[in-house]
C-alpha cells in the first residue's frame, strides 16, 4: 500500500494565485505529499499546479499522497459525500489518498451554491454575522466519512483536532478505523500523551504547524518573539550539525514519530525541509528540544472562534 512521505507540503495559506507555481516548484523540490482541505479555499488551484506537474510528466498522480478534510459545515451525514466530491472536482482527482474530518466541530450547513468555502460564519452578510453550530454527532459523520471508502473516493479517512478524549469515543465506534490524526504539534506544544495515544491506537501523527508561530504572526495570532527557531538550544543544535534551526525543529518532528507538513512558498526554504534525512538528533537533542513545550496552542477555536466569530467554542479544554 502507498505509504504517506513524513514530510508533506501545507497548503493552508497558499494564496490560489501562487498555488500553480508553488505546487509545482514543490513537486520539483521533491515533495509528493500535499496536505489541503476545502477550507483552504485553493483547492482548484491546487488542483491546476497537480494537473500541470501531471502533464509535464514531473510525477504521476500514482506518485502523489493527497489530503483533503470536510470542513466543519458539511458534517451531517446527508453533506458529507457531496464535500468530498467538492473537494475531488476542485482538485480535478478520481480520489483523495486521506480524507479528514477537519475539526469536531459541526456548524450549520451552508450549501455550496451558496458559498464556498463556506468558512466559519454562517451568513457573513447578517446585521449580526455569527457562527452557528449543528447539533450533528460525530459518530454520524464518521459512518458518512467510512461510506466514501465503500464508494472509493477516498482511500484512508482520519481526524484533525481531535483530544484524547475524543479519539478513545472514535476507536470505540468506528467499524473502518481512523489511520491519521492531524494536530498542532511543534516544540512549544509537544503533545506526548495524545500522540503516545494515538500510536497505541495505530494511528499515524500528523504535525501541523511543526515551526509553531511562523504561520500565525501574519494572522496575528503569535508575536515575532515566540519562534521556537530563535531558541539558543535550537540554535545550537543548528550549529552542532551544521543545519538550519527549521531544519532541526523539522527533524525534531520526523524523528519523535510524526509526519510534519511544513509549507513554504520559497523554492529554497522547500529545498531546505526536506532536506533533513541526512541527519540524526542525539537522545540528549531530542529531549532538550522537547523540554521546550510550554503547552502554546497558536491555533485554538477557544481563542480565536470568540475573537473573530462571536462564539465562545473552546475544545479542547
Ligand atoms: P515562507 O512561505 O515565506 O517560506 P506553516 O507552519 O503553516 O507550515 O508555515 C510555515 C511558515 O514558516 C511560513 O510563513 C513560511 O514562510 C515559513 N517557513 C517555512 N519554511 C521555513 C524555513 N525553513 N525557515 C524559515 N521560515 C520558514
Amino acid at each position: 500500500m502507498k505509504q504517506m512521505a513524513d514530510v508533506g507540503f501545507g497548503m493552508w495559506k497558499v494564496a490560489p494565485e501562487d498555488c500553480e507555481r508553488v505546487v509545482m516548484e514543490a513537486i520539483k523540490a521533491g515533495y509528493r505529499h500535499f496536505d489541503c482541505a476545502a477550507d483552504y479555499g485553493n483547492e482548484e488551484a491546487v488542483g491546476a499546479g497537480i494537473r500541470a506537474a501531471i502533464e509535464a510528466g514531473l510525477v504521476t498522480r500514482e506518485d502523489l499522497w493527497i489530503t483533503s478534510k470536510l470542513w466543519n459545515t458539511f458534517h451531517h451525514p446527508d453533506h458529507v459525500e457531496a464535500a468530498c466530491r467538492k473537494s475531488l472536482s476542485d482538485l480535478g482527482l478520481d480520489y483523495l489518498d486521506l480524507y479528514l474530518i477537519h475539526f469536531p466541530i459541526a456548524l450549520e450547513y451552508v450549501p455550496i451554491e451558496t458559498r464556498y468555502p463556506p468558512e466559519w460564519i454562517f451568513d457573513p452578510e447578517a446585521d449580526a454575522p455569527e457562527m452557528r453550530r449543528a447539533p450533528v454527532p460525530l459518530h454520524a459523520t464518521w459512518a458518512a466519512m467510512e461510506a466514501l471508502v465503500d464508494l472509493g473516493l477516498t482511500h484512508q479517512i482520519g481526524v484533525c483536532n481531535y483530544n484524547s478524549g475524543l479519539l478513545h469515543d472514535l476507536m470505540a465506534y468506528a467499524v473502518k478505523k481512523p489511520s491519521v490524526l492531524q494536530i498542532e504539534a511543534h516544540p512549544y506544544l509537544t503533545q506526548e500523551k495524545l500522540i503516545r495515544l494515538a500510536g497505541d491506537y495505530g494511528l499515524k501523527v500528523t504535525a501541523f504547524s511543526p515551526l509553531g508561530a511562523l504561520s500565525y504572526l501574519e494572522l496575528d495570532m503569535a508575536k515575532q518573539g515566540e519562534s521556537v527557531l530563535t531558541e539558543p538550544v535550537v540554535r545550537d543544535i543548528a550549529d552542532a550539525h551544521g543545519k538550519t534551526a527549521a531544519q532541526v525543529v523539522l527533524r525534531w518532528g520526523v524523528q519523535r514519530g510524526t509526519a510534519i507538513i511544513p509549507k513554504s512558498s520559497n523554492p529554497g526554504r522547500m529545498r531546505e525541509n526536506l532536506a533533513i534525512t541526512d541527519f540524526r538528533l542525539t537522545d540528549e537533542e531530542m529531549a532538550a528540544i522537547a523540554a521546550l513545550n510550554a503547552n502554546r496552542r497558536f491555533n485554538d477555536p477557544g481563542v480565536f472562534c470568540e475573537q473573530a466569530f462571536g462564539l465562545f467554542n473552546p475544545i479542547y479544554d
